[in-house]
């Protein structure tokens, strides 16, 4: 079933959302990495990690469904 417009839409903000998280995350591991805190550092990238792999899940979910995915700046 191909996806809605409105649905489309709904999650392409999601998977933004979760793009930003990841930045996010992975800001924070940078800081800490060079504040010399290795171990809260690589639990940040792991989180980082995650939220990414968020958006591709949804990513793919759209394009399995004929749906457009939109990455912004
Ligand atoms: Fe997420």
């Amino acid at each position: 079933m191909k996806i809605g417009k409105v649905v489309n839409q709904a999650i392409n903000k999601q998977i933004n959302l979760e793009m930003w998280s990841s930045n996010l995350y992975l800001s924070m591991s940078m800081y800490l990495q060079y504040q010399g805190y290795a171990g809260m550092a690589k639990w940040l990238m792991r989180q980082s990690k995650e939220e990414m792999d968020h958006a591709y899940d949804m990513m793919d979910f759209v394009n399995r469904r004929g749906g457009c995915v939109t990455i912004l700046p």
